[in-house]
C-alpha cells in the first residue's frame, strides 16, 4: 500500500521469533501511526529488544511481515531499504558506539554514510546534538571507554537523532542516566517530532 494511503509508519503483522526452542515473539501485530508514540514495558527478557531489532532487521523472524513507510522491508530492494533507514534513528541499549571512533565521530558516522555536506557542517551538526542530549561539546574528541554510562547513552541518542529522523526506536532511553531514576523499563517507538516538540 502506498503510504499516502496508510497513516500507519510501522505496520507489523503476525510475527513470531524464537531462537532454538524459545519463542520469544508469537504472532504478534501492531501498528504506530505518524504523530504516536509507543512504548513497550515488560520485564528483563520479555523480548522488547528483540521486537525492536526484529523491526529494524536485525533479528531474523519464522514467519510476519513488517511494513515501515509504507514499505514491505522483506520485498524491499536495498536502495528501497537504505531510503528507509535515512529517515529512522536507533538507540540500542547498550549504545552500541564504535569503540575506535571518538563521540564527534560516532555522532557524524550517520551524516557521513547518507549525505554529502562539508566537514563545518558535520562538526556544527554534531555540536548541536551534543548540547541537545545535554552534553559539553569538549566531550567531542574522547573515545568511549572514557565515558560513562550514561554519557555513553546521550551520545548513542545524539547519533540517533543526527539526521532528525522521522521516526526513532529508543531502546531503554532512560536506564543508566544519573538524574532520572525510571521506576519501569520502557522502550519507545515514535516519530521524532512527537519528542522533540
Ligand atoms: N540473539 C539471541 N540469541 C538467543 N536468544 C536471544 C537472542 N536475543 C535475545 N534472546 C533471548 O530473547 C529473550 C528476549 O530478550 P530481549 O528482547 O533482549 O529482552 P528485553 O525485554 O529485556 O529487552 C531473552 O530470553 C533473550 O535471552
Ligand atoms: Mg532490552
Amino acid at each position: 500500500m502506498a503510504e499516502e494511503d496508510n497513516d500507519a509508519i510501522i505496520r507489523v503483522r503476525d510475527i513470531t521469533v524464537q531462537f532454538g526452542e524459545t519463542r520469544v515473539l508469537d504472532g504478534l501485530n501492531l501498528d504506530v501511526k505518524r504523530g504516536e508514540i509507543l512504548g513497550f514495558v515488560g520485564p528483563s527478557g520479555a523480548g522488547k529488544s528483540v521486537l525492536t531489532r526484529t523491526i529494524i532487521g536485525l533479528v531474523p523472524k519464522v514467519s510476519g511481515s513488517i511494513e515501515v513507510f509504507g514499505v514491505d522491508l522483506d520485498a524491499a530492494s536495498s536502495s528501497q531499504r537504505r531510503a528507509v533507514e535515512r529517515r529512522w534513528g536507533i538507540l540500542f541499549q547498550q549504545g552500541a558506539l564504535f569503540s575506535s571512533l571518538t563521540v564527534r565521530q560516532n555522532i557524524q558516522f550517520p551524516a557521513r554514510e547518507y549525505l554529502r555536506v562539508s566537514q563545518r557542517l558535520l562538526d556544527e551538526i554534531m555540536v548541536a546534538k551534543l548540547v541537545m542530549v545535554g552534553l559539553k561539546p569538549e566531550v567531542a574528541d574522547r573515545y568511549p571507554s572514557e565515558l560513562s554510562g550514561g554519557m555513553i547513552k546521550r551520545v548513542a541518542l545524539a547519533r540517533a537523532l543526527a539526521l532528525d529522523p522521522e521516526l526513532v526506536f529508543l531502546d531503554e532511553p532512560t536506564s543508566g542516566l544519573d538524574p532520572i531514576a525510571p521506576a519501569i523499563s520502557t522502550n519507545w517507538c515514535a516519530p521524532c517530532s512527537a519528542l522533540w516538540g
